[in-house]
């Protein structure tokens, strides 16, 4: 039921706060993780774990990649993410040291538990993040994390992917307590930083008008670029894709640091590019290299619209429109950095009249190969 919204998507986007709290509540325990469901799983087998394999499609893969950052950082654990289809057809290295993670919102993505049956009949052993409580890909697991961000019904994925990070952030701070890799100081910090990110969503979201309005200028667009580095390139990607899949705009997510590499030559003037500014106070050399990469398309002609921490200012003189996120820790940045980029494309696809909900040629879940 859409419950007086507009849309399902309007609705699942402004559920991304319990989305996230849902998905923590009853796996934080005074400052640690523990994550029940692994039980059956056992610490030995996820200390002997020597690297991961994550296997998804679409948003799910962006989810994959966002957590990758944390998981090496916290475990110590390699970490690749590849797309299901992908991983399947190309014979991988796999045996019992490497644990494939499986993230599927509907559980029933056909590409995805075809990777996950034959990572298991070679060897590996799987879990599975998923937010559909009795599909299939959790029954062809060894355990499986739930993200709790309830039904999802708009094709497009927004609630379901910030669910998949936080469960995410969760594993990994699982394997970091049972492999030794964080101090309990360490791992308390963390879970602060995860507690308080439903209420820095919900501080996004009530700054919704600013981006719907920049949407609605917008609407004539062809093509958008997107840049992010670190923990906001797949923001990026994800920014690009939510552009293609509801408005049908030609987009394009990149990693900052590429722009040298190709991608400036399609820099004209009046090219919209959104840019997902890293923290000063995480990292001054990442944030001073994207806040450079701003000024040489700029110089360009290229309209910037920065997604920025709130009081940074560095931003300010190049961007043509600065969207602001509230502080986090870098790591956290990515689940507040998404929400500008989903209601920028869910409303700009509005402006243009088109169905948010069902997109052309998209399902909710791809049951066939
Ligand atoms: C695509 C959907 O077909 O499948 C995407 O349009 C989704 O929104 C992807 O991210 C993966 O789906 P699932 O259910 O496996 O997470």
């Amino acid at each position: 039921e859409k419950g007086g919204w507009p849309s399902f998507m309007k609705k699942e986007v402004s559920e991304q706060p319990e989305a996230v709290a849902k998905t923590i509540l009853g796996r934080l325990h005074d400052g640690s993780v523990v994550i029940p469901e692994l039980e059956a799983f056992g610490d030995t087998a996820l200390q002997g774990i020597r690297r991961i394999t994550v296997v998804a499609c679409g948003t799910a893969a962006y989810a994959g990649l966002v957590a990758k950052y944390a998981i090496e950082k916290w475990a110590r654990v390699p970490v690749e993410i590849e797309l299901s289809h992908e991983f399947r057809y190309r014979e991988p290295v796999l045996d019992d040291t490497t644990l494939v993670i499986s993230i599927s919102q509907s559980g029933e993505t056909m590409d995805t538990l075809m990777a996950v049956k034959y990572a298991r009949a070679n060897g590996a052993k799987a879990i599975s993040i998923c937010n559909t409580q009795g599909s299939t890909i959790p029954r062809e697991s060894d355990a499986v994390i739930y993200t709790h961000a309830g039904p999802e019904v708009a094709v497009a994925s927004t609630k379901a992917f910030v669910a998949q990070i936080t469960a995410l952030y969760l594993f990994g701070l699982h394997l970091a307590r049972v492999r030794g890799t964080l101090s309990a100081a360490e791992l308390a910090v963390e879970a602060e930083q995860l507690q308080a990110v439903p209420d820095k969503i919900a501080e996004v979201l009530e700054q919704a008008e600013k981006v719907e309005q920049l949407a609605r200028w917008m609407a004539d667009t062809r093509s958008v670029l997107f840049l992010g580095r670190h923990v906001g390139f797949p923001i990026a990607l994800e920014g690009a894709l939510k552009l293609k899949e509801l408005a049908y705009i030609h987009a394009e997510g990149f990693a900052a640091g590429e722009l040298k590499h190709g991608p400036i030559a399609l820099i004209e003037p009046g090219q919209p590019v959104f840019v997902v500014v890293p923290s000063p106070r995480g990292s001054a050399e990442l944030h001073s290299k994207v806040v450079s990469n701003i000024q040489e398309i700029r110089a360009r002609g290229a309209r910037v619209i920065a997604i920025a921490e709130v009081g940074d200012a560095a931003v300010l003189p190049f961007a043509d429109e600065v969207l602001r996120i509230p502080l986090a820790a870098p790591l956290y940045e990515p689940l507040l950095a998404v929400v500008p980029l989903q209601i920028f494309a869910m409303e700009l696809a509005t402006a243009k009249g088109l169905d948010v909900d069902q997109p052309r040629n998209l399902a909710k879940s791809v049951t066939v190969e």
